[in-house]
């Protein structure tokens, strides 16, 4: 049984007291939720990490980072390391979102080096892959996800794969409003875990889990989650608002997953 994971980016948006009165109201409101069956991180900008994490300790939910520089210090200007997001109260962080494939260089190959720093860390790394509105229009979805994965996740091993957390956002669908529909979710994710029983096994590819991420808000969370290979979704503008974050929580608490 995977539990659901429901994370929220919210990208480069608060300053730190916007984001501490987010995180408050966000904690306020679940407090009178029974959300124990459902993981909730939430992930800052930088700046944020440390305030937030004051606001939400002693409550379940988790702090994540939206991206990490493999190395643990050195002469990196601009770079955040592992030991850093750890001494700042992350449990989580992100890796290859799209909006730094497309806009900071990142390549399959630099998220590996991240993830595997991740890793030896104690960190949980969320592994985004995804294809562009382009490559699906020309049936190449499947093997920009290949690559992606294999690539991401190359050289790791059965003990550590367990820990990772995949998130499958199409760019198409972030940001655009345009969310992927829960059959296409569906079918693209499964491929995702076949891919990851290949690699590894079976056992393995059902324990992991997947997230779903591009346009998720309160209206389409129920139908994304009830789909088997849709572990939860990492969230962007609809997390930003406390009301419609809690409702996503709310509602992928209701699914049960077996
Ligand atoms: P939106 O939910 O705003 O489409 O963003 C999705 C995303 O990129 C989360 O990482």
């Amino acid at each position: 049984m995977r539990k659901i994971i429901i994370a929220g980016n919210w990208k480069m948006y608060k300053t730190i007291s916007e984001a501490i009165e987010l995180a408050n109201g966000l904690k306020r409101e679940l407090s009178s939720l029974d959300y124990a069956a459902v993981d909730v991180v939430l992930c800052p900008p930088y700046t944020a990490l440390s305030e937030v994490s004051e606001v939400l300790s002693g409550t379940e939910i988790k702090l994540g980072a939206q991206d990490v520089y493999w190395e643990d210090e050195g002469a990196f200007t601009g770079e955040v390391s592992c030991p850093m997001l750890k001494d700042a109260g992350c449990t989580y962080v992100i890796i290859g979102h799209s909006e730094r494939r497309q806009f900071f260089s990142e390549t399959n190959e630099t998220v590996n080096k991240k993830l595997k720093a991740i890793l030896k860390h104690g960190l949980i790394p969320i592994v985004c892959v995804g294809e562009t509105l382009a490559e699906r229009e020309r049936n190449e979805t499947f093997k920009v996800l290949e690559n992606q994965v294999k690539k991401s996740l190359a050289e790791i091993s059965q003990s550590d794969i367990v820990k990772v957390i995949i998130a499958y956002e199409p760019v198409w669908a972030i940001g655009t409003g345009r969310t992927a529909t829960p059959a296409q979710a569906e079918e693209t994710q499964k491929y995702i875990r076949d891919l990851l029983s290949a690699v590894y096994n079976k056992t393995i590819s059902e324990s992991i889990r997947i997230q779903y991420g591009g346009s998720v808000k309160p209206e389409n969370t129920t139908e994304l989650m009830k789909q088997p290979d849709v572990d939860g979704a990492l969230v962007g503008g609809a997390s930003l608002k406390i009301l419609s974050f809690a409702d996503i929580i709310k509602q992928a608490g209701k699914v049960s997953k077996g």
